[in-house]
Formats: C-alpha cells, structure tokens, sequence
C-alpha cells in the first residue's frame, strides 16, 4: 500500500514545472498521501536532500518559470553506486513511489529505478524540445514556443527597418520542435531543422531572386541541432554579399511565466501520474494525445520521437 510519495524535476528545467509540482503535492495530499519534494533532481536522492511538500508548501507558483526544487543534470547516478545510494535514501525515508517531472534522461534515470532496483516509478513529460512519445505535447514547449516568437516578432521590426538578413538559433538538440512552429507562426521565410536536410546554396540562390525582386528582409530560424546560426549566416553574406545579423535566442527559452496551455496540461498530468501510482501502475508516463489523458510505458516514451515538420515545412514555404 502506497503512503508516501516523492516527486523530483531533473535535466532542463521547462516552463510549467511547478503547476506540476503543485498538482502532484496537492492532488496527493487530496488522497490522503504524503508527499516528499527531492531537490535538484536524481543529485538530490543520492545526497538525500528532502523535503516535505504539503497544501500550502506550493502556494504562489504556478505562474512561475523554474522550479522551486529545482534541477540538475546529474552523472553520479548514471554509476551503479550512485544509483544504489537513491535508493537508500528512498528506503531510509520510506518513499513508495517516485514522480519524475522531466525529458528523456529523466525518463531513463526512472527506468534504471524501477526495472534494476524495483522502485515504482512513473513520469510527467516536461521538456521544451517536445522530444517524448506518448504525448502530443510535454510540458514547456508551449511557453518556449512563444517566447521564441515573440523575440522573433522583435527582430522582424528591425530586420524590415534596416533591410537586413537576420539568422536566428532557438533551442533544440535533435528536434526541429520549436524551430518550425516559430517558423511558421512568425512568418520566417526559411527555417532549418535537423528532422529535414537543407541545401544552403539553394537557399541563397532564392535569397538574391528575393533581391532582386525588391525582398528587404529575411527571418531564417535555425535549430541548434541543424546548424550553428553563426555559420549559416557566414555563408549567406559570403553567397549573397548581403548583410547578415546573428541571434541566439538560447536560455531565454527555458524560463518565464508558463502560458494556460502549459499550466492547464501540468495540472492534468501531474494528476494523473498520481492517478497511476494509486492504481499500481509503474514504469508508466503519463501524457496527453488528442485530448485525453493516457499512460505509455517509459520505454516507449523514450524511443525516438517523429515530430511532424514536413507538412509545417512545406506551408511554411509556400506562404514565405
Ligand atoms: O532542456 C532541453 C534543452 O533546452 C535543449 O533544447 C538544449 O539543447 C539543452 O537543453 C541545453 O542544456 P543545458 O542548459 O544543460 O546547456
């Protein structure tokens, strides 16, 4: 019988984070669970930093970006003897079951627990790279979405303004998850992502044809897992002999106010993953496809992910 329950956040932290903390702190304390918060993700088990979350404990932030048990990139427990001393921890601290808020490597972290060491885990998606299956989308990518876009709004009115070509890098190590919807929201006339190959020659072949039709300004938004923005704007001006502007939107992304979509999606699922763990269902994250709350085994939610940009892409340059 489960009686006490721990929730962690691990690797980058995502916007919406708390709303999810919040929900598992309360909806757990609603089923008459206690909650234990574990600080800076796996790093924190294995140093044994807890502590207890109860109603009023998350009071006041599920407006706020970050997370307040914060989070950490933790390579300790990727060893046997890290492992061994979370689970320890769990036991001296009688914690029945883990909620991990986080990506994939959180996600691997919570498959290593359960499968080896047979701690009931289960999963809450929160990534802004939108790179977990089992949902259409995971907590954060919203928000990352439109700060992107709103920085991008920003560097248009002075791309038109000065008649410049600016080259723009939003986050995304292996998915083009943000890169398009930036795109394609913001009327980016070209967008690189690594799901797709480019051919930059080309690119710039249609950048001088702009030109010379009377084209003033360009939006090209790259994700940093297709190309370094710096390069590609290096080649253009050396292609085109037309002026170049660089933006790394980079951290940015990451924090902030959590939009509604993110903090409504953090408060279902962190709901549900307590849901599972009262119907004694582990190895399991929880995620929202079409609408309605489901489960998928961790395995499966972390096996590559196929976002869809080729129909985004192919608007995209049509109404470019
Ligand atoms: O959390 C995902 C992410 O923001 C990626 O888009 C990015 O590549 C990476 O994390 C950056 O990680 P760090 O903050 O550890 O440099």
């Amino acid at each position: 019988m489960i009686k006490r329950i721990g929730v962690l956040t691990s690797g980058g932290d995502a916007p919406g984070m708390n709303a999810a903390i919040r929900s598992v702190a309360r909806y757990g304390v609603h089923h008459k669970l206690e909650v234990i918060g574990i600080f800076r993700g796996y790093a924190g088990l294995i140093n044994e930093d807890l502590r207890p979350l109860d109603h009023r404990s998350v009071s006041g932030i599920i407006n706020r970006g970050g997370t307040i048990l914060e989070t950490a990139r933790c390579d300790e427990f990727l060893a046997e003897e890290g492992q061994r001393k979370a689970v320890e921890t769990l036991k001296r601290n009688k914690i029945d079951a883990l909620v991990v808020i986080g990506g994939d490597g959180t996600y691997r972290g919570a498959i290593q627990l359960w499968e080896r060491w047979h701690i009931p885990c289960v999963g809450v998606p929160a990534t802004i790279d939108n790179d977990l299956n089992g949902t259409d989308i995971a907590i954060g990518a919203d928000t990352a979405i439109n700060t992107a876009l709103e920085a991008t709004d920003k560097i248009r009115d002075t791309a038109t303004s000065m008649e410049r070509i600016f080259v723009v890098e939003v986050m995304g190590r292996d998915s083009g998850f943000i890169a398009i919807h930036v795109a394609l929201a913001g009327g980016a006339e070209e967008v690189l992502v690594p799901e797709l190959s480019y051919d930059l020659e080309e690119m710039c072949h249609d950048i001088v044809e702009g030109n010379r039709k009377g084209k003033i300004s360009w939006i090209i938004i790259v994700a940093e897992g297709a190309a370094k923005a710096e390069k590609v704007a290096e080649k253009i001006t050396e292609m085109t002999g037309l002026e170049t502007r660089v933006v790394v939107l980079g951290h940015i992304q990451r924090g902030g106010n959590p939009t509604a979509r993110d903090r409504i999606l953090a408060a279902r699922l962190g709901a549900a993953a307590v849901d599972l763990i009262l119907n004694d269902e582990f190895g399991k994250a929880v995620g929202v496809q079409d609408g309605e709350i489901n489960a998928v085994d961790l395995h499966l939610a972390v096996e590559e992910k196929e976002t869809v940009v080729e129909p985004f892409y192919r608007l995209i340059r049509i109404l470019t």
